[in-house]
């Protein structure tokens, strides 16, 4: 499966920190919040990935990720001129994604949660047509709102509804089998100008093709598009990184991890940040490797 990461738009809601800089670009307390989403297509397996941004951005993005080799993994790009809305991801990226099945994350999700690599992993095995993420949410009008029946199967999603038919919403994580691009071409613009995904999503329920996940207790999903939702995430990641002595969503020790890059590599990295806290978390996970004879590694 390829993977799609969605880093575009101009996020005028966070005017003037985003006048120069995407948000996608913005830490998370410690680290660039696009190494989140990076990070949940690499515990999933995902090595293939095309990241859409604006046009203004496509040089910052570079240099900080360059071609991805660093992380053991694939990074091509693309431009996306206008937000249009998401299910353009797979119109713009029709010639990456060619026949194969696809994952889409938006750049500023952060998931996080017990076994979501088994969780992801595992969806991406028994996948067929398309597969929806869902969360239980305190404000369902804000977001893409699904309806289950009695025998818990959906029956309709909703686009930001005024009166939700359930909590569950849709988060910014989808798998598409390879009809996607086709499908996106068919889709028209909402009354808010873009295409939806939501939309999108219906016609695969039409076709009886939409599968779900449901993200339950315990697990985090954040929507880091405000003030105080990116707030929420550093304090979330700040306090899990504290208590634990981990770190979260680094995609060097998960590419390590993986056996997609040596130590070697891991060492050139670590190196390259010398003695900050994220150098020395990577000689850590090194260390850690060598003295339980790679059992974590
Ligand atoms: C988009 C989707 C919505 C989904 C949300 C997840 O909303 O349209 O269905 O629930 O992402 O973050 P938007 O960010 O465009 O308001």
């Amino acid at each position: 499966m390829k993977g799609i990461i969605l880093a575009g738009g101009v996020a005028s809601r966070m005017f003037p920190i985003t006048l120069s800089i995407t948000k996608q670009l913005l830490p998370v307390y410690d680290k660039p919040m696009i190494y989140y989403s990076i990070s949940t297509f690499m515990i999933a397996g995902i090595r293939d990935i095309l990241i859409i941004v604006s046009p203004n951005q496509i040089e910052n993005f570079k240099n900080l990720l360059g071609d991805g080799s660093q992380f053991g993994i694939n990074i091509n790009y693309e431009i996306q001129q206008n937000p249009n809305g998401l299910p353009e991801a797979f119109i713009i990226g029709e010639n990456f994604i060619k026949n194969n099945k696809v994952a889409l994350i938006l750049g500023d999700n952060i998931f996080y949660g017990n076994e979501f690599s088994y969780i992801l992993k595992n969806s991406i095995e028994k996948h067929d047509g398309a597969t929806i993420f869902l969360y239980p949410s305190n404000n369902p009008e804000n977001f893409g709102v699904v309806e289950f029946s009695d025998d818990r199967k959906i029956i309709s999603i909703e686009e930001k509804p005024e009166n939700p038919k359930s909590n569950y919403i849709v988060t910014g994580l989808y798998l598409y089998d390879e009809n996607v691009s086709y499908y996106s071409k068919s889709l028209r613009k909402s009354s808010r100008g873009e295409l939806e995904i939501t939309d999108l999503n219906n016609i695969y329920l039409k076709n009886e093709k939409l599968n779900y996940e449901i993200l339950g207790k315990g697990f985090s999903w954040i929507d880091t598009g405000t003030f105080d939702s990116l707030y929420e995430a550093c304090e979330f990641i700040k306090i899990l990184e504290k208590r634990q002595g981990i770190k979260i969503s680094v995609p060097e020790e998960i590419a390590y991890r993986n056996k997609w890059i040596s130590e070697e590599e891991l060492y050139r990295q670590a190196f390259k940040y010398k003695n900050n806290s994220y150098g020395k978390y990577l000689n850590k996970i090194i260390d850690e490797g060598k003295a339980f004879g790679g059992k974590y590694v």
